[in-house]
């Protein structure tokens, strides 16, 4: 006879009452999940700006402000009021967005503009089937093999945060390295995506000069763009496609890394070329999502959201690429840590944190 743990032979007894508690808040969970395509239409075909822009609206005239179909508008209006997105009054047969949702839903500008981290998670989850079938193997799925709304929503999901933070405080907390700024320093911002963070610091500091790399061809073409629409010359900002990994340019008097360092296959490596290319009195910027070290300090929604792009989004990416160590989006600060110290560096520190982000200051 044998036996295993895996097979319990005695069944311990069902609690009818938590058993329904857990179904009903999985049914919470079923409309959060429907709620993200939604909150993505909304955004789409503008009928949260109309919302927001005209007081109480009936479905009808939603629909006729944002030239959609009247049955459209109703059935999402009602998704939304049940929700709590949207405030239904059943005498007039209205529906209100909130300010402060308003806020929210619509202020590309806010720090709290939220279309961008719904995008995100729903391009994410358009592509999971891919990642279904990888998983098997555990191979990995490149950031650029994702569909645009991955790109574009990781864009405008951090952009409001990099306005918010990036110049006012986390440049700041830094070690001496605004005086460099302001007098004219060599910056270099790896992974830079579409190059908001580039732009943003660009702009900040007329007399310093920035170049933004990334592996995805694409994102470097619209981040091109973005820096001309910006006003910004080829003497101030240059952007180039090249992998963490194969860096060039240096001595570099800041280096940032905004929300990449996991995505990267080789973070160690790509860590020792930072520091080839790094002055000696340089600084590593390295911005990361919200963590803490261990699993259980990360249980809770921010670490839930991002587990979930880890599995979906982030993980794939570091193993789609060569060495593949896939630290996760919730590696944490000591994790970080290791790996800086594995490159060479010797000072490391938390600069800086937000509800969302980690601010590390790492130098030689
Ligand atoms: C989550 S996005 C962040 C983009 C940008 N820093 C931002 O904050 O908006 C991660 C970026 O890392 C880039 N990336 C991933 N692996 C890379 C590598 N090995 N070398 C350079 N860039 C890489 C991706 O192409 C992607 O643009």
């Amino acid at each position: 006879m044998t036996t295993t743990t895996d097979h319990p032979t005695t069944v311990p007894p069902i609690d009818e009452a938590a058993l329904m508690d857990f179904v009903f808040r999985a049914v919470g969970e079923v409309g959060a999940t429907l709620n993200c395509a939604l909150v993505v239409m909304g955004d789409r075909l503008g009928y949260y700006r109309a919302l927001a822009g005209h007081g109480p609206l009936a479905a009808a005239r939603l629909a006729e402000l944002t030239g959609t179909g009247e049955r459209y508008a109703a059935e999402w209006l009602n998704a939304q009021a049940a929700g709590g997105f949207v405030e239904y009054d059943p005498d007039s047969g209205t529906y209100t967005l909130p300010a402060e949702h308003a806020v929210a839903l619509t202020d590309e500008t806010s720090p709290a503009f939220l279309p961008g981290f719904f995008q995100i998670a729903f391009g994410t989850v358009c592509d999971a089937p891919r990642i279904f079938d990888l998983a098997r193997d555990g191979d990995g799925l490149g950031w650029g093999d994702h569909n645009s709304d991955v790109h574009d929503g990781c864009e405008r999901f951090f952009r409001p945060g990099y306005a918010t933070n990036l110049v006012s405080t986390w440049l700041p907390a830094l070690d001496g390295v605004v005086d460099k700024l302001e007098r004219g320093a060599r910056v270099h911002d790896l992974g830079a995506g579409h190059g908001s963070s580039t732009i943003l610091m660009a702009q900040a500091y007329p007399a310093s000069t920035f170049v933004g790399s990334d592996a995805h061809a694409a994102s470097v073409a619209t981040a091109r763009q973005r820096a001309v629409d910006a006003g910004l010359g080829a003497d101030r900002i240059g952007f180039e496609v090249t992998p963490a990994t194969g860096t060039t340019g240096g001595p570099y008097d800041l280096v940032t890394t905004f929300d990449a360092l996991h995505d990267m296959g080789d973070p160690v490596g790509a860590a020792r070329r930072v520091h080839d290319l790094l002055a000696d009195d340089g600084t590593w910027m390295v911005v990361e999502p919200a963590a803490g070290d261990r699993i259980e300090d990360n249980l809770n929604p921010i670490g839930r959201a991002y587990y979930g792009f880890s599995t979906l989004l982030c993980t794939p990416s570091s193993l789609s690429q060569d060495v593949g160590l896939a630290i996760g989006t919730q590696a944490g600060p000591a994790r970080i840590n290791d790996i800086v110290t594995a490159a060479g560096f010797s000072r490391f520190r938390i600069a800086a944190q937000t509800p969302f982000n980690n601010v590390l200051e790492i130098r030689k």
